[in-house]
């Protein structure tokens, strides 16, 4: 039987999940593989940490990545170090000499994909990023291959398990700052967090999807993004109350020519099945044309969950160097669709406003939205304490521009005190 060289480049979390699944499962994997995979070479920074995968590879460390992209006998580079910088000079070299790259760095892939997709092209390599969204979940395959016969129309993603463990704790009853101070103490928040609450992570992981699901070009930068900070457990409260979760979402959706991608907290009808996806889970839902509505779910981090989506890439990747047809499933971007600017959202909206419980005060509200045609659904007065009264409207979809307008002008409104929250609804 033939061997396939691997080296691995970083053997933090994710690579070493990667490693100890390629050993675990060896025997398993040769078999549907039809060669050995032989990890050559493991670099990372530090080559003294036991990283407890159960096998002793000492023998296999390295302080120096370029000396496995080097390596004549390796065929298949893994990048796990993440970040663009050194990761990306890291796997151009080890494209431009043509070894196929397994990559589970979202950033690298939303930042510079295109290019590296070229490059790939170019010199017939593979480059494989399923463990850049969702972690152990089957969501990049799917597109490219299962619905590689149907017109994928919309994506909604819970892309990040930080920002769902935290809204999980916090319908639980607890703050923004305690659940995240919990998360930071159970590992699953960094301690500097802003790339999660913030919603960067997800948009890094949204435009890798837009652009396989809608074949067009979509930057990273185009992509209209606001994290979970502002959210509060009344809103919460209330959401649930009405019979919705809020949820981070990554969206976009193909329609009228163009592109809609944005990362925002939405509140999610309880009878949506991405309502359901608790705590650190993560789930990609995907409306096409042929197949319909499908939903990938599972973990969307840790060594293991991560480490198997790298080690079924570089399964992937040794196939086609052993079928000599590598290169053959780059992502192309055959299409020319705008992205559409943020004003132009169409998004129904929860809106909580406390204004004091004065006569005259919902009319003069309700009058700014109808200057702005933004049609109501319902109103909900809910605690009134001290004068002020806490209400919240549903509104109609309206488009963004329309909503910070009226918003605006409610701001203005003598008897309104404050604006703590507006979600989005789907
Ligand atoms: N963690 C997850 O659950 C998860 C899930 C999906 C995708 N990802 C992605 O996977 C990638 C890796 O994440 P991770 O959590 O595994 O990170 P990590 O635990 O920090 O591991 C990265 C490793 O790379 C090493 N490294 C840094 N510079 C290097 C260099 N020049 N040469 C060789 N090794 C170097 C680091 O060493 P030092 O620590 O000494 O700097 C570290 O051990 C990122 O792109 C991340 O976004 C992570």
């Amino acid at each position: 039987m033939k061997t396939v060289n691997v080296g691995i480049l970083g053997f933090g979390t994710v690579g070493a999940g990667a490693v100890k699944l390629l050993l675990d499962n060896a025997e398993d994997i040769k078999q549907r593989v039809g060669a050995e995979l032989r990890i050559k070479g493991i670099a990372d920074l530090d080559t003294v940490t036991d990283r407890k995968i159960g096998y002793d590879v000492s023998g296999l460390l390295t302080g120096d990545a370029l000396s496995l992209i080097n390596d004549p006998d390796i065929h298949i580079i893994v990048e796990t170090i993440g970040g663009v910088k050194p990761a990306e000079s890291f796997v151009r070299a080890a494209l431009g000499a043509g070894k196929s790259v397994v990559t589970a760095n979202k950033m690298l892939i939303a930042k510079e994909g295109a290019g590296l997709m070229a490059l790939a092209r170019e010199k017939g390599a593979d480059l494989l990023f399923e463990a850049s969204v969702g972690g152990g979940i089957p969501s990049i395959d799917p597109i490219k291959n299962n619905l590689a016969a149907n017109r994928i129309n919309k994506i909604i993603g819970i892309v990040n398990g930080t920002t769902n463990y935290l809204l999980s704790e916090m319908k639980k009853g607890k703050n923004y700052s305690a659940a995240l101070k919990e998360a930071q103490s159970l590992g699953y928040a960094e301690q500097d967090p802003t790339s999660d609450v913030e919603g960067f992570d997800s948009m890094y992981k949204l435009a890798i999807l837009s652009r396989l699901c809608f074949n067009t070009e979509v930057c990273a930068d185009d992509i209209y993004r606001e994290g979970i900070t502002s959210i509060t457990d009344y809103d919460i409260k209330y959401a649930n109350e009405m019979g919705y979760q809020i949820r981070l979402l990554a969206m976009a959706e193909r329609t009228g020519g163009q592109i809609y991608a944005a990362v925002h907290p939405a509140l999610v009808p309880d009878e949506h099945p991405i309502a359901g996806v608790d705590g650190v889970m993560n789930a990609v839902f995907l409306s096409s044309d042929g197949a319909g509505d499908t939903m990938y779910y599972g973990a969307g981090a840790g060594s293991l969950p991560a480490g198997s989506a790298i080690a079924g890439d570089v399964a992937e990747a040794a196939r086609n160097i052993l079928r000599g047809c590598r290169g053959a499933g780059a992502v192309a971007c055959y299409n020319d669709i705008p992205v559409a600017p943020a004003e132009s959202l169409v998004r129904r909206n929860y809106i909580r406003i406390i204004v004091r419980d004065e006569a005259g005060c919902i009319a003069a509200i309700s009058g700014a939205f109808a200057r702005y045609a933004v049609s109501l659904e319902s109103i909900i007065q809910k605690n009134t304490k001290d004068g002020l009264a806490e209400v919240v409207w549903l509104t109609h979809a309206a488009e963004e521009e329309r909503m910070r307008k009226a918003l605006s002008e409610i701001e203005k409104i003598p008897l309104v005190d404050s604006i703590p929250s507006r979600i989005r609804v789907i």
